[in-house]
């Protein structure tokens, strides 16, 4: 086998036949042939398995479907799962609703041909490209922001990757160090390519309409990203920063309005911290652990093990400061400081290796 084809589908019953048909007239045209597979990765809740069963059942190519009941990692782990079950070593990945227009892979596969590249990126914004099925004029503003930004973190893995959100491309498989890989959601390709050197080339394309259905992007994956993204640029760790930091504020600003209130200093301390324990809890989580979430113990006992911990971590660290302050000559301001500090330290790593352990 020459070429793994690989479809990451949601619900895309209504197009699966015109991409077999288009991918087979595609792989017709090329100059001696190529030995090829179609290779569904499925999550589907509606008929696209059973579809995709009989398309295959007189398909001219090899059509194969592994459809996956829970959609671990969303589209970006229905790829990686791709390159582990497929044939060949080379990988080309295609959306299902043909918006990536199944007559450029000819040319993907001409120019991964010269075998000096590990990946053959199709482009919306090369030389050539289009991106005119994005559905909106928000959603081209979305894209070509989110887009400048990304180049603009990663500024010497992206120098010549015009379009690393793009879900057209064709890889060696060989190159992608899976074990490295966190995916989640959208961004499959800006995630191989952040992790390490590769050999790019780029192929422009026109970026079409769906031919059928609705497409599955959302709000929700925009934020899921903007998160990605900087966990994947600056570590977990300085996202758990930030929602610490805005605990702390909150934590404040909570203590400020209950005693406000009248309520008794030490309970608007008390609830105060509670809350965000609680509220920090919830934010970690959705954003900074929620790729290890899946492999980690049930959500009651994670919640059980990080309320404990914060709460033996406040009440311990107060002692803790009286001591420095007593013993050493140091005031309490900087003490709490340093005490803080190293708790940061201490929290987080008892969240990455025991809260979220696998
Ligand atoms: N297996 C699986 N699991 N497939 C999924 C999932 C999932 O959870 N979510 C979406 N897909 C499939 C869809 O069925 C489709 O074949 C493909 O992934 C792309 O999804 P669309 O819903 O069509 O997304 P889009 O058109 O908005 O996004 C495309 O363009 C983006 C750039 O603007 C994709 O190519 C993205 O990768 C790309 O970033
Ligand atoms: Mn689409």
């Amino acid at each position: 086998m020459q070429l793994s084809i690989i479809v990451p589908t949601y619900n895309e019953a209504p197009n699966v036949a015109e991409l077999v048909r288009r991918v087979t007239a595609a792989l017709d045209t090329v100059p001696g042939g190529i030995d090829a597979e179609i290779l569904f990765v499925d999550d589907s809740t509606d008929a696209t398995p059973e579809v995709i069963r009989a398309v295959a059942a007189d398909a001219p190519l090899p059509v194969r479907l592994i459809h996956r009941d829970k959609a671990v990692g969303g589209l970006g782990g229905a790829v990686l799962e791709g390159f582990a079950a497929a044939a060949a070593d080379a990988c080309l990945v295609i959306d299902g609703d043909l918006q990536h227009p199944p007559e450029r892979i000819p040319e993907l596969w001409r120019r991964f041909s010269h075998g000096d590249v590990d990946v053959v990126i199709a482009s919306r914004y090369a030389g050539g490209g289009t991106a005119h099925g994005l559905a909106d004029r928000t959603r081209v503003m979305v894209s070509k922001s989110s887009t400048a930004v990304t180049r603009a973190m990663f500024p010497i893995r992206l120098r010549e990757v015009t379009d690393p959100m793009t879900g057209f491309f064709l890889i060696d498989r060989r190159s992608v160090d899976q074990a490295l890989l966190r995916p989640r959601g959208f961004k499959i390709l800006l995630e191989i390519l952040a992790r390490r050197p590769m050999r790019i080339a780029e192929v422009p394309f026109d970026f079409a309409d769906r031919h059928a259905g609705d497409s599955k992007a959302s709000v929700r994956q925009g934020l899921h990203f903007l998160t990605q993204l900087t966990a994947l640029r600056f570590g977990k760790m300085s996202l758990f920063a930030v929602i610490g930091g805005l605990g702390a504020v909150a934590n404040v600003a909570i203590v400020w309005a209950l005693t406000q209130l009248g309520v008794d200093y030490i309970l608007a301390a008390i609830v105060a911290a509670e809350v965000t324990i609680v509220g920090n809890f919830l934010l970690q989580e959705r954003f900074v652990f929620d790729d290890m979430r899946d492999n980690a113990s049930g959500v009651w006992l994670r919640f059980a093990k990080s309320f404990t911990f914060n709460n033996a971590e406040a009440l311990v660290r107060i002692p803790i400061v009286a001591v420095m302050v007593s013993t050493g000559h140091i005031s309490a301001v900087v003490a709490t400081a340093i005490t803080l500090v190293l708790a940061f330290f201490v929290r987080f790593l008892f969240h990455s290796l025991v809260v979220y352990a696998p």
